[in-house]
């Protein structure tokens, strides 16, 4: 990797992959294949789909009859379990590790060859039967980073249940909501989990929540933390428990789905009013993280991949379970975070395991940063070949530091933008294409990005405007689950015909994206994607607060942070500890990702004559920028 007299074909600050890249990568010609896809998208995922088994294979790759209700691998039979796990034990695999997992504290290791992942997913499979979960129920996860999450995951999907995994850092008014919108009979949790040497209690969580979740059975609860909790006969079972009942054997049969069933909801937050549930199938979400992640990642079954995302959100979904696994290739899985007890603490990872593939977030490189190139000099780097960001745009800087210190100026990096709508990667190089600091470079193999106005026509050049896509493509959202007219309005009414993303975004000369931020209520804090009204309903929850807006505004090391702005009640003042009680309240209602970094009083919020928030004034003042076009504010 280096910048060679080449970079003067492209604009700007160009890194050519090195000759070695070049040499190593599976796919050299990055333009004959966009090419090929662009003429045949359909001859092209069935090529991809071709590479996994399936129980009978399709009529049809694609059918749009019913748009935007597209329908992938028409007809085929298959289970994505079937391709993660089950197809490995006939080959060399089985006996390669599919997973590796190592405790917060560093004190444990526990690995599971693919042969050990069949055994564990099955026994937890056979125990969410017994349970009375049927094919097309729900089942929510609320779980620590532990392997019984991913053991979790796989067993539904291999029943056919619909697993709804909500992150371990939300809290009870979140997980509520999402068990309740799902109607899940059975949560499978944790007594607890470890976040940088607390605990966090997560079957007390789920007690509460519980408590309004009139469709929960049962709870089965892994231990983790050994702290005592409460256990309610009939409805809680340890999870040590049922695996020495017969029932719980290492043998059992993987559910024959249709490849358009679903395979799991995962909440997330959108513009306004409750997060969504997408939808994801067993099909066309096999396929494309398949396919994503081994021509950007170009992984083999020899690589050790690492994403540090929680499985609890759609990266760990696609990239640490189910694409690693279908790809055959070994998944870390670590209980911490990059700095607990000291900020070596990702390296010594890489380290002790020889991790070949490294794939984080913006917020967790610029938190490093912080802390300065000898943590990572400490450590033996050189497994790396590869690396990867995602969640946020990266800012050339952060960029620059990455590449140098962790990459040692050898390893490209593949900046990766996608949505948990999108399932697997939208837009994002492979290791031969030359990179640009901040960009995600080109469209994936199949897909036509295009900014548009408002109108919906294309904008020129350098210039900034609304990201749509123009093709389907296998791994996107079906649906929101329960809610057909929602998913048609959010995505495919404002251009017709087209996916709106939520983000803006420019394409500089050389046909690379650019993405700048969401367009949309969401805000986007350390990469993790929370929503405007969520953040407010926990606020008018509290007795003083009588209205709320939420904003995010730039932070160095978030990317965004959460402002807020409230009106209190008659009967309440202003102050300091006030402010202070409202920060906890929403921390301990939503999780303490969503703790505002201040709370200010208002006497009025800017508002249209009907009545919405106008955020877009809010942060305009907050920053101290024009407030643009405010003809419908109200007085
Ligand atoms: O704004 C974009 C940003 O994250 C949003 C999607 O969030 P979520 O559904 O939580 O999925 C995150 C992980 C796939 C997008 O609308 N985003 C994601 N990746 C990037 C990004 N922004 C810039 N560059 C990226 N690589």
């Amino acid at each position: 990797m280096a910048k060679t007299s080449k970079a003067k074909e492209m604009e700007g600050d160009v890194y050519y992959p090195s000759e070695q890249v070049i040499a190593q990568a599976r796919l050299k010609d990055w333009d004959a294949l966009a090419e090929k896809a662009g003429k045949d998208l359909e001859g092209f995922w069935s090529d991809e789909a071709s590479e996994l088994e399936w129980f009978k294979k399709w009529d049809k790759v694609l059918d749009d009859s019913n748009k935007p209700f597209y329908k992938w691998f028409v007809g085929a039979k298959t289970n994505i379990v079937h391709n993660a796990v089950d197809r490995h034990l006939n080959t060399h695999r089985k006996n390669q590790l599919a997973l590796i997992w190592e405790s917060e504290d560093g004190k444990q290791e526990r690995t599971f060859s693919y042969f050990a992942m069949n055994r564990e997913v099955s026994r937890m499979a056979n125990i969410i039967k017994a349970m009375g979960v049927q094919k097309g129920e729900r089942v929510t996860i609320y779980m620590g980073r532990v392997p019984e999450i991913v053991f979790a995951m796989l067993a539904c999907a291999k029943i056919g249940a619909i697993h709804s995994v909500v992150f371990g850092g939300f809290s009870v008014d979140s997980l509520q909501g999402r068990i309740d919108d799902s109607e899940s009979k059975l949560v499978i949790t944790c007594d607890g989990s470890y976040q940088n040497g607390k605990i966090v209690e997560l079957k007390n969580i789920v007690d509460e929540a519980v408590k309004r979740c009139p469709s929960v059975e049962n709870i089965i609860v892994v231990k983790r933390t050994g702290q005592p909790v409460n256990m309610e006969a009939g409805r809680d079972h340890w999870y040590h428990d049922m695996c020495a009942l017969p029932i719980a054997n290492g043998k059992c049969a993987t559910e024959v789905m249709d490849a358009e069933d679903p395979l799991f909801i995962l909440y997330t937050s959108g513009s306004t009013g409750k997060p969504k549930a997408i939808l994801h199938t067993h099909g066309g979400y096999m396929v494309g993280t398949y396919s994503t992640l081994k021509y950007v990642f170009d992984i083999n079954d020899k690589d050790r991949w690492w994403c540090t995302a929680d499985p609890g959100w759609i990266t760990g979904h696609s990239y640490i379970v189910y694409g690693p696994m279908v790809a055959g290739a070994t998944s870390m899985l670590f209980e911490g975070g990059p700095t607990f007890p000291y900020p070596n603490r990702w390296w010594q990872v890489v380290e002790r395991y020889g991790i070949t593939v490294f794939y984080t977030a913006p917020t967790a490189i610029r938190g490093l940063m912080r802390f300065g190139e000898a943590w990572p000099n400490k450590h033996d780097l050189s497994s790396l070949r590869l690396l990867g960001s995602v969640g946020e745009p990266i800012n050339p800087e952060a960029w620059k530091w990455y590449f140098r210190v962790i990459g040692k100026d050898k390893c490209p990096i593949m900046d990766t933008w996608w949505q948990t709508e999108t399932g697997a990667f939208m837009i994002a190089p492979t290791p031969v294409v030359p990179l640009k600091p901040g960009s995600g470079t080109r469209p994936f193999f199949g897909q036509e990005a295009e900014i548009v106005d408002e109108q919906g026509n294309p904008v020129p050049d350098d210039t900034e405007g609304y990201l749509t896509l123009k093709n389907p493509w296998p791994a996107m959202l079906r649906t929101i689950y329960g809610d057909d007219a929602r998913y048609v309005n959010q995505y495919w009414t404002k251009y017709p015909g087209r996916y709106t993303t939520g983000d803006s975004a420019k394409r500089d000369k050389d046909g690379y994206y650019w993405i700048i931020g969401r367009v949309d209520d969401v805000i986007k804090v350390s990469g993790h994607r929370l929503g405007t009204a969520e953040v407010e309903s926990a606020l008018v929850s509290h007795p003083a607060v009588a209205e709320a807006a939420a904003i995010g505004l730039p932070h160095e090391v978030k990317g965004q942070a959460i402002h807020t702005f409230v009106l209190l009640r008659s009967g309440f003042s202003p102050s300091p500890e006030l402010a202070e009680e409202l920060r906890q309240h929403v921390s301990t209602h939503m999780g303490p990702i969503a703790r505002p970094e201040d709370v200010k009083f208002l006497d009025k919020l800017p508002k249209t004559r009907s009545g919405k928030i106008m955020r877009r004034v809010l942060k305009a003042r907050a920053q101290g920028l024009p407030e643009g076009d405010i003809s419908t504010l109200e007085d």
